[in-house]
């Protein structure tokens, strides 16, 4: 999920590839490689850490190859360490690879490899695909072909380069839900997931479209189908600046990432639902020990424990077992009733979280069995838990969290789902149904974000509130807290979140006339009662802004609509206009969106 760069032409590839990586920086990343081929001979220097490591040991050596391959990883599988970087060689070091993405059926394709007598070296998804093109390789003895039945084997994203020993004169590149662009220059080819790493010798660019192959020689470029059917490509030429470009376009990380939702959501689910048990990367639990918990804590700070909230009465209507969310700094210091009995889940993006990561040492010294969800590969609450999985939300730059958030919730939702099936505590029907409104998500997250115009319109009329109430009941309850801390993160507003039912016992006394009050309304059942609630602040003067997923006849200042789904996963979608609220908020202010005063991305101090 994080960049590679690639060159073939005439100049020495080292520095293109070294400057191009440097470039991708900005995305943070965990290691760096780089292969080079000259004379039919494959070098590969790769390590832990930053570039400029990598430039160390690079600069050591004496590569002059014109063809080259570099990668910064953003491990999704495997721990960020020198073995997992890339590049992959495959058995007989015949192709090096780089590889931006996941493959989802990376265990069934190394199965299937190791079976006809291949080695793995790393933990990688990666290290089938160098793998695979060589054993199709050993069949045909055409790389083209060999890549693009390679290609048609993998299931989930990619962008890959190809470097072969075989062909001096030549790189393959290929993508599927990943991004691949080709700069052209008078002296070659340059290559990169993102065009800020290439954007100083080129404007004219070759997007790749998914499911296509190009294959790039010195003085030549051919685009492919995966079929190998010949594609017609126009050049285009890019006129936007460097910094647009380092955020695909947008103003922001924090909008780039709200808009990602799309594809990070798709890369939570993978493909744990595929088949008609579900299956969890690392997790493996029975119906023994299962039966034998009688408590779960999902224990978290911020945004990570919001994402607790919005899953608990899922996970007790799915699986009958009580389910108590904690703020990890408030768990650590009131010794609570934690044994071996308890399962105890542990949520940080980062995973780096000091109060998080003290919570679950307590935790797992009481004798729970302890469970980490996390975004960063490795970090440390993985390594500290028994058990721990990855939300696979890719780096997410911005200081408030947007798709890590939804990854969260998505992926607490589907192990409660899995909890369910090994307890039999629903129907397999009713399982079915919930895994189709969980595999709709994506789709949904599009429209969405489809016409946000509402509420741009929305920003502009309350951008000068001193203070905003957000109010919801049963589900819509923790997205109200979540929406927020988002203002408050961003907008420096002052606001607070109650549940619908609390407010005439104390808050209503401050709602004055046109005071915005955030009405978050999804599930049917309780739509009269918190239709009440509102009406209770319209009396005294209120401007209410509703997000809603029903049909509302009551007259309210605005209404954003947002797309129907199971009231499980509401959440997921009600919180999106909230994102974008408190964005277009702190836009109108001027304010920093990414970076806002006095907070940080990862809060290592207690
Ligand atoms: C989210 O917008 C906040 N920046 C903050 O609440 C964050 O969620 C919290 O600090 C927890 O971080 P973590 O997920 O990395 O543990
Ligand atoms: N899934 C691959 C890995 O973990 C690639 C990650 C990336 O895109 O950087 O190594």
């Amino acid at each position: 999920m994080c960049g590679i760069v690639g060159y073939i032409g005439t100049k020495r590839a080292v520095p293109i590839l070294l400057d191009g990586l440097k470039k991708l920086e900005y995305r943070g990343y965990d290691s760096a490689g780089i292969s080079t081929l000259e004379n039919n001979s494959l070098s590969c220097i790769k390590e832990k850490g930053r570039v400029d490591q990598l430039k160390n040991l690079v600069d050591n050596e004496n590569l002059n190859g014109t063809i080259g391959i570099a990668h910064t990883r953003w491990a999704t599988h495997g721990k960020p360490n020198k073995i997992n970087s890339h590049p992959h060689f495959d058995n007989s070091k015949r192709f090096s690879v780089v590889h931006n993405g996941i493959i989802e059926n990376y265990t069934d394709i190394k199965k299937f490899l190791m079976d006809n007598g291949y080695q793995f070296l790393s933990e990688t998804d990666t290290e089938v695909i160098p793998n695979l093109i060589n054993y199709y390789y050993e069949i045909n003895h055409d790389f083209l072909k060999a890549v693009s039945l390679a290609c048609n084997d993998l299931i989930g994203s990619y962008a890959i380069e190809v470097i072969c020993s075989n062909f001096s004169n030549k790189m393959i590149i290929a993508k599927k839900d990943s991004p691949l662009v080709i700069g052209i220059a008078d002296d070659g080819y340059y290559i990169a997931s993102d065009i800020p790493a290439i954007l100083s010798y080129t404007k004219n660019f070759y997007i790749l479209e998914d499911n296509e192959i190009a294959e790039l020689t010195l003085n030549e470029i051919k685009f492919y189908k995966n079929n190998l059917e010949l594609v017609h490509k126009e050049l285009e030429t890019i006129t936007w600046d460097a910094s647009a470009i380092e955020k695909n376009g947008y103003d922001d990380f924090m909008l780039k990432e709200i808009y990602e939702q799309v594809t990070s959501i798709r890369e939570t689910i993978g493909c744990k639902l595929n088949k008609s048990l579900i299956e969890l990367d690392n997790i493996q639990f029975t119906k023994d020990f299962l039966s034998n918990i009688n408590k779960i804590f999902i224990v978290a700070c911020g945004t990570a424990m919001h994402a607790g909230l919005a899953v608990k009465s899922i996970f007790e209507k799915l699986c009958y077992i009580p389910v108590e969310v904690d703020m990890a700094s408030e768990f650590r210091y009131r010794n609570p009733l934690v044994d071996n009995k308890t399962l105890a889940i542990f949520i940080s993006q980062s995973g780096e979280t000091a109060d998080t990561i003290q919570a679950l040492k307590l935790a797992k010294s009481k004798g729970a069995t302890t469970l980490a969800i996390s975004n960063v590969i490795g970090s440390s609450i993985t390594r500290e838990a028994d058990i721990y999985i990855y939300t696979h939300a890719g780096p997410e730059i911005a200081v408030a969290s947007t798709k890590a958030y939804t990854a969260q919730v998505v992926l607490l939702n589907i192990i409660a789902l899995y909890c369910a099936q090994i307890l039999e505590t629903i129907s397999l029907d009713e399982i079915e149904l919930l895994k189709k409104e969980i595999l709709s998500l994506p789709t949904k997250i599009e429209l969405a974000l489809k016409d946000i115009s509402m509420v741009q319109n929305i920003a502009k009329k309350i951008y000068n509130a001193k203070d905003i109430f957000f109010l919801g009941r049963g589900i819509d309850y923790p997205v109200a807290m979540e929406g927020s801390l988002k203002l408050k993160e961003i907008s420096y507003i002052h606001s607070e979140a109650y549940a619908g039912g609390e407010l005439k016992h104390g808050p209503i006394a401050l709602i004055e006339k046109d005071f915005p009050v955030i009405g978050i309304l999804t599930d049917e059942k309780l739509l009269e009662k918190s239709i009440s609630n509102i009406q209770e602040v319209i009396s005294r003067g209120a401007k209410t802004i509703i997000v809603t997923n029903q049909e509302l006849k009551k007259d309210f200042d605005y209404v954003i609509k947002i797309p129907n789904i199971h009231p499980y996963f509401s959440p997921i979608l009600s919180v999106i206009p909230l994102q974008l609220l408190a964005y277009y908020i702190s836009k109108e202010k001027g304010l920093d969106v990414d970076k806002p005063r006095n907070l940080a991305k990862s809060v290592t101090v207690e």
